[in-house]
């Protein structure tokens, strides 16, 4: 069924910059959809959401060098086979001397990834020095044992590196043993001796057999098939089955992968995929795209149809640096990712059939509405626009600003998520130019919108509304040498920034003078003499100076002052029953040294409480305060002289609360 793979890749070949270069001038790369990588859910989390990993064979140059290249590595996946680095020729390249550079390298980027490492490879024909293919039959085994071991040995401790390919390819495509130089060297002992040198040097890992065109049921899958049982059935610790599974679409697609990892599991097995690409005849159209992408598709859904997968491992990611095109001529373009690391088809397939809904999007926004200006003060202003639609989805929008109304260059000054923003931080009476322009969750972003230019208040241009009237100030807490004033709040097109406070002196005539200013809605005078009148008025202020109309007056009387002025009061609750309660004695003091005409207590009455009865006093409540006055008999007391007076108070049953926060003012 599945046809004769073009075996010439076995000699080891290396990358080079020199080589990249070739290829991109050999092949006229027609110009297919690239896109920024997209705004996908990356494959590891889908994968792991799934309890299969997702990885790649890392090639140790660019894992050092490019910046790209190590950002997807950590993004999307979570599991690394080492594509060159843990092959006996780089890390035992002559007997016993060891280079662990490569293979350290990808363990430790692993490590700081959260990624598990599959080790590749410990005994196969290719990428093994001559000084071992030379070795008579008892050296050779005993260098297999010493090397599995050591690079065995080294790692199994790191909690990453969880698996190995402990023999790679030991087959021919008739199902045959290969005929390699252990095989004619050692007989197919080899095999079950390797693995049980692996589980000596570490018993957690799990031990794999991996091979190509194994991955439909043919001679060569069949043959592994029987060897792997019956190497279970003596104990030989064999783990788990790698299914290379290099691809080309010229040869279709294995459509019994699935049936065929199904009888693996059955063995009692883990099996993966270990070295997935699916190259395509050059040159690359739009078409092969889809084809391949299918053929990846088919093998994750085959991978996640059987519990026994474990994942799947590309052999790269980017088509800058895959092994196709060096090994089989015409072939090329096998992965996810282009030589520019964008995604291609097959990675929206493989996200796609991991679950994912990625956004292979390369459609920009419309461009977004001029802005408009409202609110503009001294320092801001706030812009809204008319929002851009997207084929997908606007995912925000870029805030561009430059200065003065014309020249000078647009520079981001922000983001926002809706249409509109607000600029804060501007200078005064100052020109503004504003652009917008909407961003894709792919990163598309549209052109930027027309200009509007705003200019900011402060010198008479802009804001033109002044506030509304203040409410008529009322006065609270007159002493003899103060007042607090309060009033209803102006209004303002854009905001009141602060009220001006004026005043004049008697109770009709004179002019009104600025005593103050507040930025709430209340203002306390002092300085004022006693036993005098004062009326005041409040104005409101925008930020732009704009003024509203004055209030109405006030007028204010303060209290008796100087030395013969001050009484004291206190009060007494005589009794209290559900619904009510008597106040009495309320005593009031003249503790001046002259004598006082006449006194005023106020006092706090709780909401719902009513007066309905008062004796030896003028009582009156309004909004919350009672206000006692002297009787036409009792407001006249000599300094220390005392005099009384009494009310009594309804109320709601369920109330216990009572009249409080007496205070006394003369006269
Ligand atoms: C390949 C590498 O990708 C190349 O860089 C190298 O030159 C040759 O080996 N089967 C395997 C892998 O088990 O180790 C091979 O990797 C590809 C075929």
């Amino acid at each position: 069924m599945t046809p004769p793979r073009v075996s010439v890749h076995r000699a080891r070949r290396r990358f080079t910059a020199l080589t990249v270069l070739a290829l991109v001038s050999t092949f006229a790369l027609p110009v297919l959809s690239a896109s920024p990588a997209a705004a996908a859910t990356p494959l590891r989390t889908l994968a792991a959401a799934k309890g299969k990993f997702i990885g790649f064979a890392a090639a140790t140059s660019p894992l050092a060098n490019e910046a790209a290249y190590r950002t997807i590595a950590q993004t999307e996946f979570n599991q690394i086979t080492a594509e060159n680095a843990m092959k006996w020729d780089a890390t035992e390249p002559s007997d016993n001397s060891w280079n662990f550079s490569g293979a350290d390298q990808i363990v430790n980027f692993a490590v700081a990834n959260n990624q598990v490492v599959h080790g590749h490879t410990l005994v196969w024909h290719s990428q093994t020095p001559g000084w071992v293919q030379g070795l008579g039959a008892t050296a050779m085994r005993s260098a297999m044992q010493d090397h599995i071991s050591t690079v065995v040995g080294r790692y199994a401790s790191n909690a990453a590196v969880q698996s190995w390919d402990v023999v790679n390819e030991v087959f021919e495509e008739n199902g045959s043993f290969r005929s390699s130089f252990w095989y004619n060297t050692l007989g197919q002992s080899f095999i079950a001796d390797a693995f049980r040198y692996a589980r000596a040097a570490d018993p957690d890992a799990k031990l794999c057999i991996n091979d190509y065109n194994v991955e439909g049921i043919n001679a060569k899958s069949t043959a592994m098939y029987n060897l792997v049982q019956s190497l279970r059935a003596q104990n030989v610790p064999v783990d788990c089955v790698g299914f290379q599974t290099h691809l080309a679409t010229q040869y279709g697609f294995p459509s019994d992968l699935q049936q065929n990892m199904a009888r693996f599991a059955a063995l009692g097995v883990q099996v993966r995929v270990t070295e997935l690409d699916v190259r395509i005849l050059t040159p690359r159209t739009s078409a092969k795209d889809t084809v391949q992408a299918q053929y990846y598709t088919n093998v994750v859904n085959a991978c996640l149809a059987v519990t026994a997968c474990a994942g799947i491992t590309i052999w790269g990611f980017t088509d800058k640096y895959s092994w196709v095109p060096d090994t089989f001529p015409s072939e090329g373009f096998a992965l996810p990712y282009d030589s520019n690391y964008a995604v291609k088809p097959a990675y929206t397939a493989i996200n796609t059939a991991l679950g994912g809904s990625p956004n292979n999007d390369t459609q920009a926004p419309t461009t977004p509405g001029t802005p408009t200006a409202s609110g503009v003060t001294s320092s801001g202003v706030t812009l809204s626009w008319t929002a851009s639609t997207d084929n997908v989805g606007v995912s925000g929008y870029d805030i561009l600003r430059a200065p003065g109304t014309s020249g000078g260059s647009f520079t981001q000054v922000g983001t926002s998520t809706s249409a509109t923003f607000s600029d804060t931080g501007l200078s005064a009476n100052t020109s503004y130019r504003y652009q917008v322009r909407a961003r894709d969750a792919a990163g598309n972003t549209s052109a930027a919108s027309s200009a509007v230019t705003v200019t900011t208040t402060g010198g008479g241009t802009g804001d033109t509304q002044a506030p509304s009237t203040p409410g008529t100030p009322t006065a609270s807490g007159v002493t003899s040498s103060g007042v607090t004033l309060s009033w209803t709040a102006s209004t303002d097109n854009v905001g009141v920034t602060g009220y001006d406070i004026l005043r004049a002196p008697g109770t009709s005539g004179g002019s009104f003078a600025q005593v103050g200013t507040s930025t709430t809605t209340s203002f306390s005078d002092t300085g004022l003499s006693a036993s005098t009148s004062y009326r005041y008025q409040v104005r409101a202020r925008d930020a732009a100076g704009n003024v509203s109309a004055v209030s109405s007056a006030v007028t204010v009387t303060t209290t008796g002052g100087g030395t013969g002025g001050g009484c004291s009061v206190t009060a007494a609750v005589q009794t209290q029953w559900n619904g009510g309660y008597v106040i009495q004695p309320v005593t009031v003091t003249n503790t001046g040294t002259s004598a006082i005409s006449g006194w005023t207590v106020t006092f706090t009455l709780p909401s719902g409480h009513a007066l309905v009865g008062q004796w030896n006093g003028v009582i009156t409540v309004s909004g919350g305060t009672g206000t006692a006055k002297n009787a036409n008999y009792n407001g006249a007391l000599a300094p220390g002289q005392s005099t009384t007076f009494g009310f009594q108070v309804s109320r709601s049953s369920s109330d216990n609360s009572t009249a409080s926060g007496f205070t006394c003012a003369t006269p």
